[in-house]
């Protein structure tokens, strides 16, 4: 077995919308060793992304735990958290969130903003290239493809050279020929640099990239066969 990095373990967590309350994740568990592809298949409002903002700390599981790097992260301190959160994990979203106002290499060098390094320029074209965007580092996004805005959502996330990225649909609102462009640059990223990656789909051809892959129903996993 391979170096842990992160473990969730029983996660619970549901929503009260006035009276009714709506189980959302029951008993949710998922282990995510260094390295490995792992995607998770799920209807819409099964709790894909319920899911993916609780193993990004960025939502609280109602129970459960949920360890990261070996610690459990209801015992950090919110500056530890946070620098988990900039420092080791990617997220790249299926909206994609990438600023207007700032151009494709500005909103790929953000995270390296906020965590205060300078000699990040380089890297940031390096993924650029690899991204095969090039051509539109100094575009702002409303002038991007969606393929385009995709690519320099995952470039932003791999910028911090994270141990985890974690990806809500990425491909979900993108044609075919882009969502098998995203998959690949994924799939190679992962063999590059060897980062681990928790995907959410509800398309079974993005789920096979998995190294390990599940379903998400009835507000847990099970690992198809
Ligand atoms: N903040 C919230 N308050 C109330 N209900 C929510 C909230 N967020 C999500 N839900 C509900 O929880 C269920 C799971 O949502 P979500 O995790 O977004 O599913 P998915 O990403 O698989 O489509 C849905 O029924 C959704 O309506
Ligand atoms: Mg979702």
């Amino acid at each position: 077995m391979g170096e842990m990095i992160l473990q969730a373990k029983n996660i619970c967590k549901s929503y009260s919308n006035g009276k009714t309350q709506l189980s959302v994740l029951q008993d949710f568990s998922l282990d995510v060793e260094v390295g490995e592809i792992i995607t998770i298949m799920g209807q819409s409002g099964s709790g894909k992304s319920t899911a993916l903002n609780i193993l990004g700390t960025l939502d609280h599981p109602d129970s459960g735990e949920l360890i990261l790097g070996g610690k459990r992260v209801h015992t950090m301190e919110e500056n530890e958290l946070a620098a988990i959160r900039n420092g080791d994990i990617g997220f790249v979203f299926q909206f994609h969130h990438l600023l207007p106002e700032f151009t494709a290499i500005e909103n790929i060098l953000m995270p390296t903003w906020i965590n205060g390094k300078e000699d990040s320029k380089n890297h940031a074209l390096d993924l650029i290239e690899k991204m095969g965007l090039s051509d539109r580092k100094d575009h702002f996004p409303s002038q991007l493809s969606g393929g385009e805005r995709s690519r320099v959502a995952v470039a932003r996330a791999l910028m911090n050279q994270p141990k985890l990225i974690l990806a809500d649909e990425p491909t979900g609102n993108l044609d075919e020929k882009n969502a098998n462009k995203l998959i690949d640059l994924l799939s190679e990223i992962n063999k590059d640099f060897h980062q681990a990656i928790v995907l959410t789909t509800h398309n079974p051809q993005v789920a096979r990239i998995g190294h390990k892959q599940f379903n998400l129903e009835n507000g847990s996993l099970t690992e198809k066969a």
